[in-house]
């Protein structure tokens, strides 16, 4: 009874262990980018982009999908054999604010915030239907998708976020007061990017206009500052942050990565620190392979490369890690450690029960 217990305990723990890409905390990239999509200039050729607003790294495909609102399309690109050669697979959606791609009986389940219908949609990548999704969403600028299928959006003119649930087909507020903005730990202002750590239950929120990024568990009535400064003071200095628009978090160590849209920099936030430090960008505005103007959006591969919509500049990059290594080298790494626990455990209930 014991030893069965500890298996479905040690089968959990393995299982949350990896819903998300892991990254050492001390993981440094390359600063010099490289150009994964877009030519630089506008246009709606095969390898150009238009107002890339959001992208999204499908891991199970090795796809990067990149929102090409200016274009009304969703481009996507092969990273196992790099071309900058886009293949279309939604067209004619009225301005994508921001795309989740989940992954549903083999197929990529591509859900998109559509600034022009002020809704979401869902479609099946190869299907030309598509559903909407939860209720209405003036000026949609983030959607997430958890474990579950409830999705989550934030309509920057509401000044909240809604989960709508698949089951009751209800979307309630989950961040913020809806209609109400403001810079109090009850409110957002203009909330864009929106991130949903599965384990802890904790809603993460690119909250634009108050120039910080809050955390919210799911049904508590306020959020806590955990990037930025808590009174919505915009800065460019290592505790502030300037209009971030996305947000993206390593469950597992949850440190945190913003796209800093004004201050033209992608920063990582340690978990529980006052400051953030630049991985790319930084370098003022500009269209160099370290610079960028307006980074909108941010993902990672399997590798831990990290990728930057890089908006105004009409192209996405791309920047290798170079170092996934340890903070500490002595120390032992958890994951395994953790194993090593659960091993030595089972082990013993089976031999002495
Ligand atoms: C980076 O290192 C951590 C250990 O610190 C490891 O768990 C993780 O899998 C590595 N990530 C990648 C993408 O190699
Ligand atoms: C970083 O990328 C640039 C451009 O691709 C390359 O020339 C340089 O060698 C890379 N640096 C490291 C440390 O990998
Ligand atoms: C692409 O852009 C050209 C020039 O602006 C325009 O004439 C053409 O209709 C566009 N094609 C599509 C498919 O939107
Ligand atoms: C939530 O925020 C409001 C406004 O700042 C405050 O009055 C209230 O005490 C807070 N509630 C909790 C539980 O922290
Ligand atoms: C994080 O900070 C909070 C409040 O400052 C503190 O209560 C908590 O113990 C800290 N957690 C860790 C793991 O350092």
């Amino acid at each position: 009874m014991h030893t069965y217990m500890l298996f479905i305990f040690a089968f959990v723990c393995s299982f949350s262990l990896t819903t998300s890409l892991i990254l050492s905390p001390c993981a440094k990239w390359n600063t010099t980018g490289i150009v994964i999509a877009g030519t630089g200039e506008r246009g709606n050729k095969s390898d150009q982009l238009t107002d890339p607003r959001s992208i999204f790294f499908l891991k199970q495909t090795q796809t990067l999908y990149v929102a090409d609102a200016g274009n009304n399309r969703i481009q996507k690109f092969s990273i196992d054999s790099p071309s900058k050669i886009g293949v279309t697979v939604i067209s004619n959606v009225q301005y994508v604010t921001d795309i989740y791609v989940d992954y549903e009986n083999n197929k990529p389940a591509i859900y998109l915030s559509l600034g022009g219908e002020q809704r979401v949609r869902k479609w099946i990548e190869g299907e030309s239907d598509s559903v909407p999704v939860g209720g209405p969403c003036p000026f949609c600028e983030g959607v997430w998708v958890d474990k579950e299928k409830n999705v989550y959006m934030s309509s920057a003119s509401r000044h909240c976020v809604y989960k709508w649930s698949p089951e009751t087909n209800i979307p309630i507020v989950v961040a913020g007061k809806e209609d109400y903005s403001g810079s109090s730990s009850n409110n957002l202002n203009s909330p864009e990017g929106v991130y949903v750590d599965n384990i802890r239950n904790a809603i993460y929120v690119a909250d634009y206009a108050n120039n910080r990024v809050q955390k919210w568990f799911i049904g508590a009535s306020n959020g806590t500052t955990i990037a930025g400064l808590s009174s919505g003071e915009a800065g460019s200095d290592k505790e502030s942050l300037k209009r971030p628009t996305s947000v993206w978090v390593d469950d597992e160590t949850q440190v945190i990565y913003i796209a800093d849209s004004q201050n033209q920099r992608i920063q990582r936030w340690l978990y529980n620190s006052s400051i953030g430090e630049t991985i790319a960008g930084g370098l003022g505005t500009g269209d160099k392979l370290t610079q960028f103007d307006q980074p909108d959006d941010i993902a990672f591969d399997n590798d831990g490369n990290l990728y930057v919509c890089d908006r105004i500049n009409e192209r996405v990059m791309m920047f290798s890690i170079i170092d996934n290594q340890s903070c500490f080298p002595s120390s032992t790494n958890r994951l395994n450690s953790l194993s090593f626990i659960i091993f030595i455990t089972t082990v013993f209930t089976f031999f002495y029960p």
